[in-house]
């Protein structure tokens, strides 16, 4: 169990029982009333780490700090309402994460809406609510955002995405500042510095601030000490003094306790330092910081329940565990080669003694939520826990196999709140004739 800790809920522990605990709950008997796959959130962790993280920005950075959370890792209703009463700004990228900003009591002043090809729809409804920004991605989107902000005669507060060009170790799916990137106003040719230069002019566009994210799932702080002095760069460029820098998200988390540990602070200290220095060289006054972390706030605080099935030697002699979820609640295995760990509910201080693939339920081959993990022995209707569950699993989640959306929970101690409801087949109309 100790060496799960660093993966684990912060509140997570051992009962009298010898069973996991998060917040004093007991997972079992939580598994047993809510059903599996289960999905549990730990209040306290999520809140340690956003009262962290505005420490962190305070002790490194010398100019305004603020968070917003990237609410693409999950979203529901109750978990924004949490968020919101937490103080952090979001960002979202549709209009169903806006309205549920909105209903979860997020004020407009706290938003800032991102996305490659923002609809009309979504950007008239960003304009009428009066988000904190509009974070605009191409000069394509700018054009009409002027029109769109002209024709309704109302004054946009906007950002502008910039594509730094800069490369990440991560899995290629998850880079997103290298020049290739389907997102951001490139620089090379021009089109950065002509953005900036149009929204400065724009009688309907007040640009205050540049924008970048290079990536996600980050252990090297160096890429984001680069993407900083090339926004402040181009900002000299175009002579435009910048009120916010946002380096997005992407800062890195562990999965595995071999993973190696990824120090908030040197992300942090790192973007302040590279900030600090070139507002000085040039003059600026320091603009506020803004980190947009999803992941590094949310995975950590969640955990993935599920319960084991029927068990198999395959023909070349692995050990084959199938669980009652699988890629349907978490397809990151599949998409990037995530790597998790796992184990045993009942059993957390049990030593392991095999390896063992364990494997969803559904009609994929590469449903395979761990290869190789290993695990004490198993049977037939045992939990098995798998940490770090807390960020693009459930937001990424599908109805593959026509399975039902797992149930939610947002744990404290002494209560027990449902966030998400399991998906019921018939509230959602499946067996219903659309004709
Ligand atoms: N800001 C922007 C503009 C973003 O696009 C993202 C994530 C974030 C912040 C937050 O990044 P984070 O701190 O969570 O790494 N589905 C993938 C991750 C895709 C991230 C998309 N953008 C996964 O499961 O790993």
């Amino acid at each position: 169990m100790e060496k799960y800790q660093k993966l684990l809920p912060f509140s997570a522990s051992i009962g009298k029982t010898g069973e996991l605990e998060i917040a004093g709950h007991n997972v079992r008997e939580l598994a047993e009333k809510w059903g599996t796959p289960l999905y549990i959130y730990d209040g306290i962790t999520l809140k340690e780490k956003i009262d962290s993280l505005y420490k962190l920005g305070a002790e490194e950075y010398k100019g305004k700090f603020d968070i917003t959370y990237a609410s693409k890792a999950y979203l529901s209703l109750g978990f924004a309402r949490h968020l919101a009463s937490l103080g952090v700004g979001v960002d979202v990228v549709s209009l169903g994460e806006m309205k549920i900003a909105g209903m979860a009591g997020f004020p407009p002043e706290r938003v800032h809406l991102h996305g490659n090809n923002k609809s009309e729809e979504e950007l008239e409804f960003a304009l009428d609510w009066g988000v904190f920004s509009i974070v605009v991605d191409s000069l394509e989107e700018l054009a009409f955002l002027e029109e769109l902000a002209a024709r309704k005669k109302k004054k946009m507060q906007i950002w502008l995405r910039i594509a730094p060009g800069v490369d990440v170790d991560t899995h290629p799916y998850l880079q997103t500042g290298h020049t290739a990137s389907k997102f951001g106003i490139p620089i090379p040719d021009g089109q950065a510095v002509r953005a900036i230069e149009w929204a400065k002019g724009s009688e309907w566009l007040n640009l205050i601030g540049l924008h970048t994210h290079i990536g996600s799932q980050i252990s090297d702080a160096k890429p984001y000490q680069r993407a900083v002095r090339m926004l402040l760069k181009i900002a000299a460029e175009a002579d435009f003094v910048p009120q916010q820098i946002s380096t997005g998200g992407g800062w890195g988390v562990l999965y595995r306790p071999e993973d190696k540990e990824t120090k908030e602070r040197d992300w942090v200290a790192m973007v302040a330092d590279a900030l600090h220095e070139e507002c000085a060289a040039l003059g600026y006054p320091l603009p506020q910081l803004v980190l947009e972390p999803g992941r590094w706030l949310t995975a950590q605080a969640g955990l993935a329940v599920y319960r084991v099935g029927f068990q198999k030697k395959s023909r070349e002699g692995i050990h084959v565990v199938a669980v009652d979820g699988g890629m349907a609640d978490n397809p990151r295995p599949a998409m990037y080669q995530a790597v998790y760990s796992a184990l045993v509910v009942e059993r957390p201080m049990a030593k392991p003694i095999q390896k063992v693939n364990l494997v969803g339920k559904y009609c994929e081959t590469g449903d395979v939520l761990i290869a190789g993990v290993e695990l004490p022995e198993v049977k037939r209707g045992d939990l098995i826990a798998m940490p770090s569950a807390g960020a693009y699993q459930l937001s990424m989640a599908s109805n593959y196999n026509m399975a039902a959306r797992p149930a939610v929970l947002w744990l404290e101690p002494g209560s027990v709140e449902l966030l998400q409801k399991r998906e019921d087949p018939s509230d959602a109309g499946w067996w219903v004739d659309a004709q």
